[in-house]
């Protein structure tokens, strides 16, 4: 019999501090630099996004998303075999933030101490992170290898930005979203895709480095935001076509496209692609800015407790992301 690895729960966390278009526009007049509400609101759908106090770090959002959605998948920490953690903010250069997690969540109750031992580790693909990170749980639990994996995409993405510059400072946010996956002999994640194309590393990139107890370089985020629009629009219509031919969908089969929030215009321009009408498509690049490795979970959280997405629905998530990597999967909830 085939098996499958299916989503029997998920969860999010937003840090309670929500940053308004106003207010980032207040700070970048405060050095001089001219934004406007009305620009970040129409050339990025973003109307606000929330950042994490000092001291929080990745693994506390992972934590609190974590914890939600195993409450809503109804089992104990002490139940999850495999953890992975998507995220490009890890908490220390290492452990992993996943490790870190799991730490954390043996701290739950007497039972989930018996979640040590459980294999755990971070993925890096930045925005796509959790695509990719979807993608090596569902191996795992298809080959046998895993039977529940947490599977969380979790950023502070705000402690990467230049405030100086005004195209990348109004467009990311904090937060975590995760998945329960658990083994099932019923679909589930039908297919998945991912990739890269290194020749790309310098569009989207954080160059800096820690090297003998000092940063080296530049550890702000720096982007070309014209070849990212164009690379992303084109790259999300090859990989969501890929996995819905995987899967043996065509447009009219799929109920939800849950898009990685990171600009309003790429996404409409991927659901047209598609031919997935607007309605079709979860939003929360409106609330949340762009939350990276985040963004796709937080939003699947969104659409499931909202009520939008139902059990038996097939969903489309996509993502693109530094790198370059972009990849997608077509599910069935
Ligand atoms: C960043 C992005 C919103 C810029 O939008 P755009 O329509 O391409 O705008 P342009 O880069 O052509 O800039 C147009 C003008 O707006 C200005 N501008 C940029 N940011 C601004 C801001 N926050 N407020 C006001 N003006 C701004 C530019 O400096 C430029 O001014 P100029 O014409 O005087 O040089 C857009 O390119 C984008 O979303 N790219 C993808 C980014 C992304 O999603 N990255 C993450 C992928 S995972």
């Amino acid at each position: 019999m085939t098996r499958y690895s299916r989503i029997i729960g998920t969860g999010s966390f937003l840090p309670s501090r929500r940053v308004t278009n106003a207010q980032i526009v207040a700070q970048l007049a405060n050095l001089g630099i001219e934004s406007s509400e009305p620009w970040i609101v129409e050339r990025t759908g973003i109307g606000a996004r929330h950042f994490v106090e000092d001291g929080v770090f990745s693994s506390d959002l992972a934590f609190e998303a974590s914890k939600k959605a195993l409450s809503a998948a109804g089992i104990g920490a002490e139940e999850i075999d495999l953890i992975i953690v998507a995220t490009s903010t890890p908490d220390m250069v290492f452990p992993s933030t996943a490790c870190i997690l799991q730490g954390k969540l043996q701290g739950m109750n007497e039972a989930s101490k018996a979640i040590a031992g459980a294999p755990a580790f971070d993925i890096q693909a930045v925005c796509s992170g959790f695509i990719y990170a979807l993608s090596v749980a569902d191996a795992l639990i298809c080959a046998g290898r895993a039977n529940k994996a947490l599977v969380v995409g979790a950023e502070v993405f705000s402690r990467l930005l230049d405030f100086n510059d005004r195209t990348t400072s109004v467009l990311f946010g904090d937060g975590a979203g995760a998945v329960v996956l658990e083994a099932s002999q019923s679909p589930g994640i039908l297919a998945t895709d991912i990739h890269s194309d290194g020749k790309y590393t310098d569009i989207l990139c954080v160059p800096g480095h820690v090297s003998g107890g000092q940063i080296l370089g530049d550890p702000l985020l720096k982007m070309n935001g014209q070849a990212v629009f164009k690379l992303a629009v084109s790259l999300l219509e090859q990989t969501a076509l890929t996995s819905m031919k995987k899967a043996g969908l065509e447009s009219k089969d799929i109920d939800w496209l849950v898009p990685h929030q990171a600009n309003i215009r790429i996404i409409q321009s991927t659901a047209k692609k598609m031919g997935l009408p607007m309605e079709k498509v979860i939003l929360t690049v409106q609330d949340h800015g762009n939350t990276s490795a985040a963004s796709i979970p937080l939003a699947l959280d969104h659409g499931v407790r909202s009520g939008q997405i139902k059990k038996g629905q097939n969903l489309l998530l996509e993502g693109v992301g530094g790198g370059f990597t972009w990849g997608s999967a077509v599910i069935t909830y």
